[in-house]
């Protein structure tokens, strides 16, 4: 029988993420939307504390190993903001958010801008572990790019002159945050440093 895992989020473009990377693993991921678990109040100050707060609460409600990021998008020019407030600080209206962060970026290194994602594991007895992911780069002038969701197209990783958003969902899954955050859960699954438990 495949490893039960407990995706805790409700962020459709997150699941499509998560369920791709973790494909090859042959893990069955079920989506906390998809089991009704209730989405707890992001109350940490930071993305670690986030995780572990969502990851706990899914694997607490489901008495299944609980997958949870917490993640964001930080540019120098904010002072590494909007961070843990990415969600909030867009409130739906990204190309709004965009404008502000471009308009606040004066000198060369205000350009730079970086994505966080904290991965945690929790496991239904209270454990967790917990893996951090980072992808360096800088803000387009023009935001650019269909493909994605929240930040992507204001994005250009290190390396690249094209946008997460135009870079495409392949491509993304090589380089991003999320990407790099999982690669360490899967080296920890591989080398038993972590596992996948039930209740
Ligand atoms: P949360 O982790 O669910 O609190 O949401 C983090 C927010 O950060 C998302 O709603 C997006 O605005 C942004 N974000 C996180 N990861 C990504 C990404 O891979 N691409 C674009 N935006 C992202």
């Amino acid at each position: 029988m495949s490893a039960r895992l407990v995706i805790a989020t409700h962020n459709p473009g997150k699941l499509r993420e998560f369920q791709s990377l973790l494909a090859p693993l042959g893990i069955e991921a079920t989506s906390a939307g998809a089991l009704g678990l209730p989405e707890p109040d992001e109350t940490a100050s930071d993305f670690a504390g986030n995780a572990r707060l969502k990851a706990l609460a899914a694997a607490s409600a489901a008495g299944l190993p609980a997958l949870a990021d917490d993640s964001g998008f930080c540019a120098a020019a904010l002072d590494g903001g909007p961070g843990v407030l990415s969600s909030r600080y867009a409130a739906g209206d990204y190309p709004a958010a965009f404008a502000r962060i471009i308009a606040a970026a004066r000198t060369a290194d205000e350009w730079r801008a970086w994505f966080t994602c904290a991965l945690c594991l929790a496991q239904p007895n209270g454990t967790t572990q917990t893996y951090i992911g980072l992808a360096h780069g800088r803000i387009a002038q023009t935001p650019r790019g269909q493909d994605g969701f929240g930040y992507d197209p204001l994005f250009i990783p290190d390396g690249h002159i094209q946008t997460y958003a135009e870079l495409g969902h392949a491509a993304k899954e090589n380089i991003s945050h999320r990407a790099a955050a999982v690669a360490q859960l899967m080296a920890a699954l591989h080398n038993g440093a972590a596992t996948l438990t039930s209740a």
